[in-house]
This record gives structure tokens, C-alpha cells and sequence, in this order.
């Protein structure tokens, strides 16, 4: 079964993200279904739950519909419209629901999958794909790239994180840089380090080269 629902998550997610250009593009969707898979078989989690999660994780989200409980609705009306049991259905919602950051007040995840693919997802903000999605989120908000005046503000509330006035450097310091310490699973630990460290080699080039020191 699992693998007819996954086919039509893909074609789901194709169509839902078509015209998306700020950062939550097709393309996301598809990197964070691959990491998942694979830190879901490193892991020994369930991978076709895990990749079907990841195909769905944003389709809900409440940025692409008018209230939360609309984007969930259409979940709920998709997932029941392949004939999903409730028993999967209940997972499946258990997953999506963890995975959101919401300026870091977001869930621990309590079961293996549900850490998995929320460890798969913040890996892709950080990392070479991360800063470029910064800055393309940053452009596509009207933000600056920077503002060497701009302090970052830390233990964001929701509504304060969603408030996009922050350039796309203080974003670093607000969010990218604080998801290594937030990862699940060792296979995400793991990656997160790697991704951040490319983080931290890009501040000191960008800050040496904006200083007209390289
Ligand atoms: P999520 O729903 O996963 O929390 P967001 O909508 O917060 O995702 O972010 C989508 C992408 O845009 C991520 O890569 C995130 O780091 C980036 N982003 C979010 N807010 C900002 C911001 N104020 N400036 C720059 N990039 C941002
Ligand atoms: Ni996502």
C-alpha cells in the first residue's frame, strides 16, 4: 500500500508546489524525502513511513492555507481520499505535525519517524542548500541581506519568528545556526555538523569580504 501512496504524495506534492519560489519549492519537498529515506534506513526507522511523511510534511502547512485548521482539513480530506486507514492517517498526522520549526517552539518528536524526517527537514536550512534558501527567502520578503545595525532576537515567540523584517545574515543567528543542537537522531547529528561548520566558514567570508578584508 505504501508505496501507491507514495507515488501519490509525488504527484500531490508536484502540483502543490508548482509555483512556489520562496524556499518551500518541489525541490525541498524531494531533498527532504531523500534524506529521510536514507537517515531513515541508517536509523533502522521505518523508511516508506518516513518517505511518505516527507512527501506530505509541507502540503499542510499552514503558510500555503488560509487558517491551520484549513491546511490540516486538507490532509486529512487527501489522505482519506487514498483510502488510508485511520491507524496510518493517525501517524502520518503525528509526523507532519512535529516537523514545523515555528521559531523553535516547536514538539520533541516521541517516536522514531517523526524525529527522522523533522531532523531531514531542518538539515535542509542549513548547510550550502540552506544559505542559499536563506537568501532567497530574505529576497523574496523584501529583507536585506544584511544590516551590520541589526542585533538578533533570541526565544522567538511564533508570531516574532514570522515577522520578517530580520535580514538574511541575523537569520543565521536566529534560527540556522541553532539546528545542529536540535537534531534527533545521531545520522542527523552527524550531518548537521558537517552543514554547520559550511555555516560558519560562510560568515567569516562574508564578514571578511563586506569588511574589504579579502
Ligand atoms: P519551516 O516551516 O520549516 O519552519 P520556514 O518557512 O520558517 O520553514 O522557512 C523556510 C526557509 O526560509 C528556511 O530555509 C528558513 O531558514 C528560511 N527563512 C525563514 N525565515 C527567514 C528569514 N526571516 N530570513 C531568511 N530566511 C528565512
Ligand atoms: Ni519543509
Amino acid at each position: 500500500m505504501y508505496t501507491a501512496w507514495i507515488e501519490k504524495a509525488e504527484i500531490l506534492a508536484q502540483d502543490f508546489f508548482k509555483d512556489d519560489a520562496s524556499g518551500h519549492d518541489l525541490f525541498h519537498t524531494m531533498r527532504v524525502r531523500s534524506q529521510a529515506v536514507s537517515i531513515a534506513q541508517e536509523e533502522g526507522a521505518d523508511v516508506l513511513l518516513c518517505e511518505l511523511a516527507a512527501l506530505l510534511h509541507d502540503v499542510s502547512d499552514e503558510k500555503f492555507h488560509h487558517t491551520q485548521s484549513s491546511g490540516k482539513e486538507y490532509l486529512q480530506q487527501w489522505m482519506i481520499a487514498q483510502d488510508i486507514p485511520p491507524a496510518e492517517r493517525n501517524k502520518l498526522n503525528y509526523i507532519v505535525e512535529s516537523v514545523s520549526f515555528k521559531g523553535g517552539s516547536g514538539q520533541v518528536p516521541e517516536t522514531l519517524e517523526a524525529g527522522v524526517v523533522q531532523d531531514a527537514d531542518r538539515l535542509d536550512a542549513i548547510g550550502a542548500v540552506g544559505i542559499a534558501r536563506c537568501f532567497m527567502y530574505a529576497g523574496s520578503h523584501g529583507s536585506p541581506m544584511h544590516d551590520p545595525e541589526q542585533r538578533p532576537r533570541y526565544n522567538l515567540t511564533e508570531q516574532e519568528y514570522r515577522d520578517n523584517s530580520a535580514s538574511a545574515v541575523t537569520h543565521f543567528y536566529e534560527k540556522l545556526l541553532t539546528l545542529k543542537d536540535t537534531m534527533n537522531t545521531p545520522s542527523g547529528k552527524k550531518r548537521a555538523e558537517k552543514r554547520h561548520e559550511r555555516l560558519e566558514n560562510f560568515l567569516d567570508e562574508f564578514y571578511s569580504e563586506w569588511n574589504g578584508n579579502s
